[in-house]
């Protein structure tokens, strides 16, 4: 038997360190995460993130890394905050006057709320698509070549062509538009308008891709192909995404958060939230009871 790294004294330690750090805040939040909300390999990390929307406390103290390769599910019953933890992330909230943020959000160890980040390139790093199908009024090419071109991506057009290319390539859609790229975006169907959107995300090659609620317009058909597609990009992405079906948090993805009225509630890995939450809160919800 190998030498143990450490005494059992510094393990518990340790273990006790892992639910640990948001526990002062937590504490005065009057409640404490259960799981370890930390991934295995970091790509974002979020501490004792508070959000308000003028006197309502939309986010308490809420800490949550985001892993490379792989995908976590945010799930819970309405307003308890998804979508707004979500914002976070891309600085979304920026865009809602009555936002207020605290806590710390980093990207690769760089503060993203810092004064220096440039919210347009963090917003290119840290892609998000909408539950709403939302394609620019403009053709099925220019919706994709869009962000390369602002962010200079391309140095002449037949290396923009190849970035419009592999991005439908892989957003799953390439086959089905590759006669069609001078027509508008929006005369596409629902779910190829998805997966446009996905590809003018993945444009821009993102670090993080955040999705909410990303298959609530669509079929079961279309939602099967964006399920797949959040499978295949997982190998290259860390991607966060809010679902109202347990169904499909079982199917896509690895970890998932429980939230419940603003705070996080649970963390852990999906087969275990599903099969084994330890937490009654996570228990209600995901057996019906609630939500
Ligand atoms: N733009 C906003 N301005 C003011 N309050 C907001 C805004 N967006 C959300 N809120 C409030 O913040 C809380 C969390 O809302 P949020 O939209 O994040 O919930 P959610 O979990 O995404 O819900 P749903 O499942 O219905 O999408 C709610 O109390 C909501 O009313
Ligand atoms: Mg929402």
């Amino acid at each position: 038997m190998s030498q143990p790294s450490s005494t059992p004294a510094a393990d518990a330690a340790d273990a006790a360190a892992s639910a640990a750090p948001p526990a002062d805040q937590q504490a005065q939040a009057g409640y404490r995460t259960v799981g370890d909300y930390r991934a295995e390999k970091p790509v974002m990390r979020a501490r004792n993130v508070d959000v308000f929307y003028g006197e309502n406390h939309a986010i308490q103290s809420v800490s949550l890394d985001i892993g490379l390769n792989e995908v976590i599910a945010l799930i819970g019953p309405s307003g308890c905050g998804k979508s707004t933890f979500l914002r976070c992330l891309n600085r979304m909230n920026d865009t809602i006057e009555s936002a207020r943020v605290t806590g710390d959000i980093t990207l690769y160890d760089e503060d993203i709320y810092a004064k220096q980040m440039d919210v347009v390139m963090l917003r290119a790093r840290v892609g998000m698509v909408f539950q709403k199908p939302n394609p620019f009024p403009k053709s099925v090419y220019d919706n994709v070549a869009y962000g390369p071109r602002i962010h200079g991506l391309a140095r002449d057009r037949a290396e923009l062509d190849k970035i419009v290319q592999t991005s439908l390539e892989r957003a799953g859609l390439w086959s089905e538009v590759k006669d069609r790229l001078e027509e508008p975006g929006t005369g596409l169907s629902g779910g190829q308008q998805q997966r446009l959107c996905i590809a003018r995300t993945i444009a821009v090659s993102p670090e993080v891709i955040l999705m909410d609620e990303p298959c609530s317009a669509l079929d079961p058909i279309a939602t099967a192909r964006i399920e797949d597609l959040i499978d295949e990009l997982k190998r290259q992405y860390a991607i966060v995404i809010v679902t109202h079906s347990m169904q499909q948090a079982a199917r896509v993805s690895q970890r998932t958060a429980y939230f419940h009225l603003g705070k996080l509630i649970e963390v852990g890995d999906t087969d275990e939230i599903f099969t084994n939450p330890r937490h009654k809160l996570t228990e209600d919800y995901i057996t019906g009871r609630f939500g």
